[in-house]
């Protein structure tokens, strides 16, 4: 089969590679109808983990079944599915309680719990941007999807960053009537806002620096904020009254920058501590990591980010952070889908056959105006 495979820092390339098996009697073989290009998978792209030349990246996938293990009996050949970027086990202590992105026996990798396909650090699962994808424990992690082609460019977002987005104001402790700040305006940030609407907001702002993606954000129905025009915090102030908003969705990550380009991993952690009122939430989805080898600080070099706790715990703000269970929404977002009432794919800005995945990468990674979604289709 083809499929895209991470080289080296910038570098993808399309190679040949074996068709997955089934390698266990709870496996299942998806073939992949969408893939999509993320804002995690330019963490790697940019060489900043420690993801492995060779890696068949992808962990926003969906497709048909193309294959059973013996022990897979509720879905079938045929399905159409949507796959979480979370590989869960379904039977260990935290996926029991719904904490999928925390599966304790799916990562090898010491310390770190939770498995992604294709990703640094997640365990030794190839990712979907490929033709064919070896899906571990299928009864448990696929979500069954309408048959036909309907929605695709919604579903596809099902996967992850509709879930995650939705997550972000989850942690947030969001509640209907809210005044929501979401920072980043990437496909992340853009449905976070889609979420906060879908939620009952009363207002959302979406910060960034971007036009193409601001716009975006005032399609969605949201308020953007230009960072580089100035400071967001006093822009969100001024437009509350003083009073800051409710809540606040992190939808950066630790590659935050100024105006200029510079990286400050704090920045926007701060940033939701000014914009947000005393004893509101905060949301935490932008990654994170505890070592960033290219960071530009020793301590942030080891994932020890100095950001505005003083005035966060004397704001009595509280924050919830780290991967989505995607599991745990994939399901009313489809339903909402179906009903008309969601529209996530509002954002998808390209659809590419996998052999221009290179060229999707290159653009995106620069955030090039007009690139804000890249979705691979491997029969194209
Ligand atoms: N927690 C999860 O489960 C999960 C899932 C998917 C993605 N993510 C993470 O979410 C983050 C966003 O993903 P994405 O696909 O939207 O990525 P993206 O890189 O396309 O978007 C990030 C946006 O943040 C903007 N930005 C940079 N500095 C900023 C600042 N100081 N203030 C406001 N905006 C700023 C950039 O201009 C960009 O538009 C990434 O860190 C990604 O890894 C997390
Ligand atoms: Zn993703
Ligand atoms: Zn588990």
């Amino acid at each position: 089969m083809k499929a895209v495979v991470y080289k080296g820092p910038r570098e993808v390339a399309v190679e040949e590679r074996p068709d997955p098996e089934v390698q266990a009697p709870t496996d299942a073989i998806v073939r992949i109808t969408t893939t999509n290009i993320c804002g995690s998978d330019l963490h790697m792209y940019e060489g900043r983990t420690s993801v492995e030349p060779g890696k068949i990246l992808g962990h926003e996938n969906m497709g048909i079944v193309q294959e059973v293990g013996a022990a897979v009996d509720r879905v079938r050949v045929g399905d159409r599915v949507s796959v979480p970027f979370n590989i869960s086990c379904g039977t260990c202590r935290n996926c029991v309680r719904g904490q999928t992105s925390f599966c304790l026996r799916t990562n090898p990798v010491p310390g770190v719990d939770g498995g992604a396909y294709g990703y640094a650090n997640m365990g030794p699962y190839d990712g979907g941007q490929a033709e064919y994808l070896r899906v571990p424990y299928a009864d448990f992690n696929l979500l069954q999807l309408p048959p036909g082609e309907d929605h695709e460019t919604d579903f596809t977002m099902l996967s992850d960053i509709f879930p995650t987005g939705w997550h972000g104001t989850e942690l947030a402790g969001m509640q209907p009537g809210d005044t929501v700040a979401v920072f980043g305006a990437g496909p992340v940030g853009l449905l976070a806002a889609h979420s906060a609407m879908l939620r009952g907001a009363a207002q959302v702002f979406v910060v960034d620096k971007e036009p193409d993606r601001l716009a975006l954000a005032d399609k969605v129905g949201a308020t953007p904020v230009d960072f580089s025009q100035a400071d967001p915090v006093q822009q969100i102030a001024d437009a509350t009254g003083g009073t800051g908003a409710d809540c606040g969705v992190e939808a950066v990550g630790y590659q935050a920058h100024d105006p200029t380009g510079q990286e400050h991993p704090e920045l926007v952690l701060d940033n939701l501590v000014g914009a947000v009122r005393s004893a509101g939430g905060i949301g935490v989805v932008g990654v994170y990591r505890p070592d960033d080898p290219g960071a530009a600080t020793e301590p942030a070099k080891h994932g020890r980010i100095g950001f505005d706790y003083g005035m966060f715990f004397s704001k009595g703000q509280h924050m919830g952070t780290g991967q989505c269970p995607v599991k745990r929404y994939n399901e009313l977002l489809r339903d909402l889908i179906i009903a008309g009432r969601a529209r996530p794919s509002s954002l998808v800005s390209h659809e590419l056959p996998l052999d221009q995945a290179p060229e999707g990468y290159q653009h995106f990674d620069q955030r090039d105006d007009g690139w804000t979604k890249v979705l691979l289709h491997p029969a194209l």
